[in-house]
């Protein structure tokens, strides 16, 4: 409940407060919160669970499909907020890897939300990790809302 409140006052879009419906579920699920609240979920962004293939096809992805927004080093700008640094990491932490997938399938590339495959989402998924310094690893991220939303985003050591 803590992490949607400050949620909410990062001050987002309509956009964003339709999806946040979708976190919201997430976060309610028992123990969310509670000492010990991972127990849900079997893993962890810091597990190593993308493949640097993965990423290097979802730098593709991020190339054609949103660096004209967010530009090439994903710091942002004008035109749409940082997707690599500590502002967007502490706004993720503790949110599944399903709920950034699904947040931004379901609003990104701005200008057309929803063209891209559910493949290509979950590559440009794994390119944000590793741009955000998390390790890869053997396994690519799975292209599965459930499987996603077993992996937890924390804080980068
Ligand atoms: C036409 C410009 C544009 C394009 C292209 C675009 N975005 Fe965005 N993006 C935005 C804007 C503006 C926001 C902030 C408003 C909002 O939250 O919806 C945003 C917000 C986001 C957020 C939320 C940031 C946060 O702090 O949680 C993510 C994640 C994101 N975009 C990822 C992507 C990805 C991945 C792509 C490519 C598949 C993409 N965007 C393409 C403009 C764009």
């Amino acid at each position: 409940m803590k992490r949607l409140l400050t949620a909410g006052c990062v001050g987002l879009t309509l956009a964003w407060a339709s999806v946040s419906g979708l976190a919201t579920e997430t976060a309610a699920a028992p123990n969310k919160g509670a000492p010990g609240g991972l127990q849900e979920t079997t893993s962890t962004v810091l597990d190593g669970v993308f493949t640097a293939a993965q990423a290097r096809r979802g730098r593709r992805v991020y190339t054609e499909n949103c660096e004209a927004c967010h530009g090439p080093e994903l710091k942002g700008g004008e035109l749409a907020p940082s997707l690599a640094g500590s502002d967007f990491i502490v706004f993720w932490t503790e949110l599944p890897v399903g709920a950034l997938f699904e947040r931004i399938k379901v609003s990104m590339p701005e200008d057309g939300p929803g063209r891209l495959t559910d493949e290509e989402y979950t590559d440009v998924v794994a390119y944000l990790l590793e741009a955000n310094d998390y390790p890869a690893g053997e396994e690519e991220l799975p292209v599965d809302k459930t499987a996603l939303d077993a992996i937890m985003i924390v804080a980068a050591e």
